[in-house]
């Protein structure tokens, strides 16, 4: 893989030496670009050396000048910030191209993972969360700094990873074959009205479909994205379709079926709908109240009736029997895979970054997965559709 390195003014820039260097041994080629300031902190020739490569600083000072930041934005596979200042972390929210570095991000395609590192206070600071998580809602990867001694002498989060763990992710990350497929996704709670203002729903918050939708279309799927209730921007590039209701996400669902082709049902669909939606508001009166409840289709046992060419993913959020229930509703609803998690497990819930799953396959195989974060979780999900 051809990995293009940024490499900006941090004290943990020697670190990006090492990564330099192991990304070598596992047989990659790799040119660095250094901001001015890294230069301050280790020697572009240490770089030169270790890539056995031109490193770029200044593109206008290059002797042979000749739009060198378009040529490594499209030379690169893979794009990695290590380390990432709160400096390059704003100019790359905003747009902003004003040296080689900035320059050739904004102008490249390839997929970009970015390892901050700086004071705690800088990296808390509301400013650089909002870019961190504009960074990711553009399907950014963003490496988690560590916590530990800094070099500004305080202890907190927002030192470099080893470049071990930097590399392995990296490494990990060439795992994530390209999806020349069409993809469904659902995702989000759906909400059953009761009257105007009031409404039955759950804790869904949409994040694992909103992840799965991320890794698809930065792995160069075409997805919809039917999402119920969440709180996220949709992700950039996919078809956006909103759909509140049980009712109106099986609509919607069937309306696509027949041109894609794989659906992953995310979607915490409630089972039950309010029979009679009261067109007023309902007024308090009698000490009790009895909502009369009617059954929802299942929508993904109904593609599962009729599916000819599509794979199915479904999941099963349980609290006890993991795997009795999701083997159930594997075989009932005709699944080739279901995603089984034990919501009541510590950073498996439904408002974590994390989750904790088990893979189990219609002609039997079950795989559990360690605790990983949704983004990772959403990229072993999108492997099921093109290893097996
Ligand atoms: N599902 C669906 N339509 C429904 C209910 C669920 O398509 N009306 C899908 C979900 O999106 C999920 C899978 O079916 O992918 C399993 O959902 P879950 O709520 O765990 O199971 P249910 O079949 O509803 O069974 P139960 O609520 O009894 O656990």
């Amino acid at each position: 893989m051809k990995i293009l390195l940024g490499v900006t003014g941090s004290i943990a820039a020697y670190k990006a030496v090492e990564i330099t260097s192991r990304l070598k041994k596992a047989g990659n080629e790799v040119k660095v670009i250094m901001t001015a300031n890294a230069t301050k902190f280790v020697s572009k020739r240490t770089f030169a050396e270790i890539s056995k490569n031109a490193v770029s600083v200044d593109m206008f000072s290059e002797p042979d000048y000749k739009a060198e930041h378009i040529e490594l934005a499209s030379w690169a596979d893979l794009v990695l910030i290590a380390p990432a200042t709160a400096n390059i972390i704003a100019k790359i929210a905003n747009g902003i191209a004003d040296d080689t570095l900035s320059t050739t991000i904004l102008a490249t395609k390839a997929p970009v993972i970015i390892c901050p590192a700086m004071n705690t206070n800088m990296l808390s600071n509301t400013a650089t969360q909002t870019n961190l998580k504009t960074l990711t809602q553009r399907g950014i990867e963003i490496i988690e700094p560590a916590t530990g001694i800094l070099a500004c002498q305080t202890v907190g989060k927002g030192r470099l990873p080893e470049p071990a763990e930097i590399v392995e992710k990296i490494l990990n990350h060439q795992n994530k074959k390209p999806l020349p497929m069409k993809l469904l996704v659902t995702a989000g709670a759906t909400i059953e009205p009761i009257d105007p203002v009031r409404y039955i729903t759950n804790h869904s918050t949409g994040r694992m479909g909103y992840a799965i939708a991320t890794q698809a279309i930065k792995r160069g799927a075409e997805v919809i994205l039917i999402s119920a209730k969440a709180e996220l921007q949709p992700p950039e590039g996919v078809k956006f379709i909103k759909a509140e209701t049980a009712l109106e996400m099986h609509d919607k669902v069937l309306e696509h079926f027949n041109s894609v082709d794989a659906v992953i049902m995310t979607a915490a669909v409630s089972d039950y709908r309010v029979k009679n939606i009261s067109t007023q508001k309902i007024k308090k009166s009698a000490d009790t109240l009895t909502l009369e409840l009617v059954k929802n289709p299942d929508i993904l046992k109904e593609l599962g009736k009729v599916k000819t060419k599509q794979k199915l993913i479904g999941f099963a959020a349980e609290t006890e029997n993991l795997l009795e229930n999701a083997q159930r509703k594997l075989r009932e609803k005709n699944l080739d895979f279901i995603v089984a998690n034990n919501v009541t497990q510590a950073g498996a819930g439904f408002a974590a970054d994390t989750n904790i799953a088990t893979f189990i396959s219609k002609t039997g195989q079950v795989q559990n997965l360690p605790k990983m974060s949704k983004l990772s979780l959403a990229d072993e999900i999108l492997n099921l559709l093109i290893e097996r």
